[in-house]
């Protein structure tokens, strides 16, 4: 998995993740952040001009989903797909809706979109 540089928290917002037109619409990003010590891989997702984040990690293995950089969505870019065993999980809310994982949330991420600039709320 190549997530870049690890990111830190750098102010009140949390951490600066990436700029909210770093991720197409409908698109997705992973990122590793540094907080407190501990390194939490974290996928972003921008559908509808909303953005969602997310645990890079799929309840199934505890696996991050992605095989290729940047790739969590299916094809049709209509729900986070899991690379490994092909689970589908709501863009909305993380809820496994097809797969080994069924009915299984990922672990959501508070995130805001400050001056163009998505925070995560760690
Ligand atoms: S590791 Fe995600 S579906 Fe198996």
């Amino acid at each position: 998995m190549d997530a870049g540089n690890i990111l830190t928290p750098m102010s009140l917002l949390g951490t600066q993740l990436c700029h909210y037109d770093d991720i197409p619409d409908p698109g997705s990003k992973g990122l590793i952040v540094e907080h407190q010590n501990v390194l939490t891989r974290v996928l972003v997702v921008k559908k509808d001009r909303q953005v969602y984040a997310y645990e890079n990690s799929c309840p199934h293995t505890r696996g991050a989903l992605d095989w290729v950089p940047d790739r969590f969505l299916d094809e049709d870019a209509n729900y986070i797909m899991c690379a490994n065993h092909g689970a589908l999980f709501q863009i909305k809310d993380g809820l496994c809706i097809y797969g080994p994982c069924k009915n299984q949330h990922l672990r959501a991420l508070a995130c805001t979109v400050q001056d163009q600039i998505i925070h995560l709320l760690l």
